[in-house]
């Protein structure tokens, strides 16, 4: 009888409207590479921190703060929409640095980087519906589907050449000077996934000054903070570009910096021109986060929280931090002295490049030396160690 039902009703139903999406092509690679038996095989592909022994491992610093929250957090009421305020403000001066714009600042814990992403797109929405964002090419491929979920036109600034490994600013500021009042534009504000090609201070300052002048809104991913050059120098750009427009948005996440990637870390900061307005901001914010996730998992941002609050716990974080820097650096410099081709990688930062590979070159690595990584050539230098190295390169030398 159901069946029949069923059957009658054909594509009518809600489910029957829909049609397959593909899978995540990143997903995909992560199981053919476990699949593999080859024992000397790589995974350049993921994009998480990974130590020598090839694992993601808790911070110290993490586990500490998660055992003191065992032993004390003494409820686990609602917090709020907002979430966790404490963990919201220690982070002010880290991203901020020495800022005097407090009652201008507003904003929320999220879920992760993502969830900022997706509230930020949701409030430029909201307040201009079918507004246009600018996002560079390439980008993490997952900026575009966020900002067109929410209602966003996505239009395009080339920002790195891949076969040059150069940064292609007269390009970027060109394609910039096309937007106008009213738009967006999407920077990352540190160790630029999937290029590690970043703007330096000059740079910034030029790309701000544009955006001030044309009445563009920046909107800056900053998922990566302390795993590049550092964490004031990291926070750079977003600090020249907040201080030059005056306005903007920061879509913050700790899931890398603290390796809390599962606990979906992220916080939204928004600054406004005045106090009545950063108000009504986070009116807007409240209630399109109360519409969405209502409020955001309490225990990552806790820990954040813990460990800023602490100045021990602080220092260790802040070592174990380094220690992560300094290990995505060493490949970088290993694999910059053992190619030419590859001696821009050592200007680069963060965890991501992009090889000039053909989707040919990167489908032979993998089938004749077990090395993966997605068709668009993206490594993450943390899935290499300096053991593997030179069979990295032997590898890509055996494609020429
Ligand atoms: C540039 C960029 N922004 C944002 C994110 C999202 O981070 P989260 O895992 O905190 O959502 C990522 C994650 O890979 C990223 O690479």
């Amino acid at each position: 009888m159901q069946q029949q039902l069923i059957l009658e009703r054909g594509g009518q139903t809600v489910f029957g409207a829909l049609t397959a999406q593909p899978a995540d092509a990143l997903l995909a690679l992560i199981g053919a590479f476990r699949s593999d038996a080859r024992p000397d095989k790589i995974d350049v592909g993921v994009g998480v921190y990974r130590d020598l022994d090839g694992r993601t491992p808790v911070l110290r610093a993490v586990k500490q703060a998660e055992r003191r929250l065992v032993d004390g957090q003494p409820s686990k009421g609602y917090l709020g929409p907002e979430g966790d305020v404490g963990y919201f403000d220690a982070l002010k001066p880290i991203i901020f640095g020495a800022y005097d714009y407090d009652d201008r600042l507003s904003g929320l814990q999220t879920p992760g980087g993502t969830g900022a992403l997706r509230v930020a797109a949701e409030l430029i929405a909201r307040a201009r519906p079918g507004a246009r964002i600018w996002v560079g090419n390439p980008t993490w491929p997952n900026h575009p589907p966020v900002m067109k979920s929410a209602g966003l036109v996505v239009a395009g600034y080339d920002q790195f050449d891949v076969a040059a490994q150069q940064l292609t600013f007269e390009r970027m500021f060109s394609a910039l000077s096309e937007a106008g009042p009213g738009d967006v534009a999407l920077l990352h504000g540190c160790c630029h996934n999937p290029t590690g090609a970043d703007l330096n201070a000059e740079q910034w300052t030029a790309i701000a000054t544009l955006l001030r002048d044309r009445g563009v809104l920046p909107l800056i991913d900053l998922a990566y903070q302390g795993l590049g050059a550092g964490l004031e120098e990291d926070a750079l750009g977003t600090r020249i570009t907040l201080d030059i427009v005056g306005e903007g948005l920061v879509a913050y996440s700790c899931d890398k910096n603290f390796g809390l990637y599962r606990e979906r870390v992220g916080a939204l900061y928004a600054l406004s021109q005045s106090a009545e307005q950063s108000h009504i901001v986070q009116s807007n914010l409240l209630s399109l986060t109360r519409a969405n996730w209502s409020m955001p998992p309490d225990h990552g941002a806790a820990i954040v929280r813990v460990i800023l609050e602490d100045a021990a716990l602080s220092a260790d974080w802040r070592t174990e931090l380094a220690e992560m820097r300094d290990r995505i650096q060493q490949i970088r410099d290993l694999l910059a002295q053992a190619d030419p081709l590859l001696a821009p990688l050592a200007k680069q930062r963060g965890m991501f490049s992009t090889l000039p590979l053909s989707v040919a070159d990167v489908a032979r690595l993998r089938e004749a030396h077990g090395i993966y990584m997605p068709s668009s050539g993206r490594i993450n230098l943390a899935g290499l160690t300096p053991d593997t190295v030179e069979p990295f390169i032997d590898a890509l030398a055996s494609l020429r």
